[in-house]
């Protein structure tokens, strides 16, 4: 049995409930596969990152990262939770809105910006994080924003790929030292008059250490910046990238040592570098949303080879692609078996074309037959939210439980969402 189950998970009889409901049922209702997400989950993890950072420092935010997911529901339990959002793109931005944020909770912070996407979000009036002298002089060509933030490349990154680092020299984002204070020049020359900084190290840390290396740079920076160009900043975003535990070996990270080291850092150098005691934002996705969602998919094909037995299931990379894309290993379960040994090696098999196309190798389960139903752990992060049609195969549905209630809350694609958009030229018709 996983290592990683929290209080919302049950085992009733050998089957898994999540916060009261029975996964079962879920699956016989709206068919596989099906992202089951826990609110009540979802709001613990928020309130634990909140009050320990709170607690030691009241002038904090935590700008959920849309990114890892971007579900309405999820959205508006965050925004009930206090959050605001860190948003990507003209569609997270878009969400947000609808879910209900305020431009003045959103920050922006994209890469390879288009002079559009700039209008966009200069008319929806969030808050910019530019991440290049270019995106800045084309920004200011038709807006000067009363604040703005730089994202700067802290020369430190960290993650648990090297496809998720996003600091150091080979890195594409942030802005390097030397145009930082140029950055900031040209923007208060045009008359912007409100100043952040961010920056981002990297996705999936389990040690606070990076975080200290790099936060010590930017704040580094930050003075630079004061006493070059006379900027008095109204917060420092040190970005997101805490990380879960997938593989049973991993341990958590301690929330409030991480806190406690941080605020500990922070205080003593805005005081060294005579910094106004600005806000400190955070930009957590995983963190909030990962282990609040399981990912359900129905075995339908058992094969058994000389060399490996294969489950085969219904979920392959186009609904859930870490595993693929990163090699990530994600914690696998056969819901209705709770109860039974594991002692069967199998490789868990999606149904893409594509030898890459596997959840797991080499995982210890239960014996399986066809129609188990298996569980994905930690699959709320980055797991809807990179679905593809890969295949033309539509996307599958979500679901969200609070204390034994359900509801449907992204229904299934159809074959028909698959002709969506598409014309046929005359030509062709
Ligand atoms: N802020 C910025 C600027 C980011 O680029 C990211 C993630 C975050 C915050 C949130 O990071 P988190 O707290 O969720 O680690 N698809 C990959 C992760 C990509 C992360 C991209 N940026 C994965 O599945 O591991």
């Amino acid at each position: 049995m996983a290592k990683l189950f929290h209080e919302y998970f049950e085992n009733r009889d050998g089957l898994l409930y999540i916060d009261g409901v029975s996964v079962l049922k879920l699956a016989e209702e709206f068919d596989t596969p099906l992202y089951v997400m826990s609110e009540r989950r979802i709001r613990d993890n928020f309130r634990q990152l909140s009050k320990a950072l709170t607690e030691r420092n009241s002038k904090v935010k935590i700008y959920y990262s849309a990114k890892a997911n971007t579900s309405l529901s999820v959205l508006k339990i965050l925004l009930s939770e206090g959050a605001c959002l860190d948003a990507v793109s003209p569609g997270e931005v878009f969400l947000a809105f609808r879910a209900g944020f305020s431009p003045d909770k959103i920050l922006f912070t994209g890469t390879s910006v288009r002079n559009d996407e700039l209008k966009f979000l200069a008319e929806s009036e969030v808050t910019i994080n530019v991440d290049s002298l270019s995106q800045l002089k084309r920004l200011l060509r038709f807006h000067v924003p009363s604040l703005l933030s730089v994202r700067v490349n802290p020369e430190v990154g960290a993650g648990h790929h090297e496809h998720v680092v996003t600091g150091g020299k080979a890195s594409k984002f942030g802005i390097w030292e030397g145009d930082v204070v140029e950055a900031y020049k040209i923007a208060m020359k045009a008359g912007v008059k409100k100043f952040g900084i961010q920056m981002h190290i990297g996705s999936g840390n389990l040690t606070v250490e990076p975080y200290l290396e790099a936060i010590e740079k930017q704040l580094q920076i930050a003075s630079r910046v004061k006493k070059e160009v006379g900027v008095d900043f109204e917060f420092i975003d040190i970005g997101g990238g805490i990380g879960v535990p997938y593989r049973p070996e991993e341990k958590p990270i301690n929330i409030d040592e991480f806190a406690e080291k941080i605020m500990k850092l922070y205080k003593n150098k805005i005081k060294e570098y005579d910094l106004d005691e600005p806000w400190v934002y955070l930009e957590p996705g995983r963190f909030i949303i990962c282990d609040a969602v399981v990912l359900l998919t129905e075995v339908n094909t058992v094969k058994v080879t000389p060399f490996r037995k294969f489950a085969g299931v219904d979920a392959g990379f186009n609904t859930f692609i870490r595993p693929a894309m990163y090699g990530s290993y994600h914690p696998i379960i056969v819901a209705n078996k709770l109860n039974e040994s594991e002692k069967e090696l199998y490789d868990i098999a999606g149904p893409l074309c594509e030898s890459g196309d596997l959840l797991a190798r080499e995982r210890k389960l239960p014996r399986i037959e066809e129609g188990d139903l298996l569980a994905v752990l930690n699959a709320g992060a980055y797991g809807f939210s990179m679905s593809s049609q890969y295949n033309s195969r539509p996307r599958c549905a979500e679901v969200l439980v609070k204390d034994g209630k359900y509801a449907l809350v992204r229904e299934r694609e159809t074959l028909e969402t698959l002709l969506e958009r598409q014309l046929l030229p005359p030509w062709l018709k």
